[in-house]
């Protein structure tokens, strides 16, 4: 199945809405990048996430793990979808300043995800990537046994 037939077009755009809300609780006083991130669960449920840096800086969370702890913590074991929203502080995401989860990110979906779980990008979702297609020979649980 291919990234773009992965997910429904109301999916799509509930969670682009809800990455682009959670963006605006962002706390980032010292990057001044504001990401919001939007987790559809194998339930259909939806949790938000968004950056929260720290004085120190090593503590800091990205938006898409608070999203996946937030989900986990709940209950949900099983992930379908993410949105991520963001951008320089009063900007609008996408455009110059998009860009896709970091690596930390992308290992943590490693842990959760199919191959086939969809990444939205870019804020009107313009960019769309498979797990497979951002980590290609991930290290993950099945390495261990
Ligand atoms: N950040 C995210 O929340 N998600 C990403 O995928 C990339 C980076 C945050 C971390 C930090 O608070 C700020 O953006 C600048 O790196």
């Amino acid at each position: 199945m291919t990234a773009a037939g992965a997910i429904g077009a109301i999916d799509r755009q509930a969670l682009i809405e809800q990455a682009a809300a959670a963006r605006q609780r962002a706390y980032a006083p010292y990057s001044r990048m504001t990401v919001g991130a939007a987790l559809l669960c194998g339930d259909g449920r939806i949790f938000c996430g968004c950056n929260i840096e720290n004085a120190a800086f090593a503590p800091s969370l990205c938006a898409e793990r608070v999203a996946f702890a937030q989900a986990i913590a709940a209950g949900c074991r099983e992930f379908r979808a993410i949105a991520v929203s963001g951008g320089p502080a009063g900007q609008p995401s996408g455009g110059a300043a998009e860009f896709a989860p970091c690596g930390v990110c992308r290992q943590m979906m490693a842990e959760f995800c199919a191959d086939d779980f969809v990444i939205l990008v870019g804020g009107a979702g313009s960019g769309e990537f498979t797990l497979a297609e951002l980590l290609p020979h991930k290290f993950g649980p099945e390495q261990l046994g």
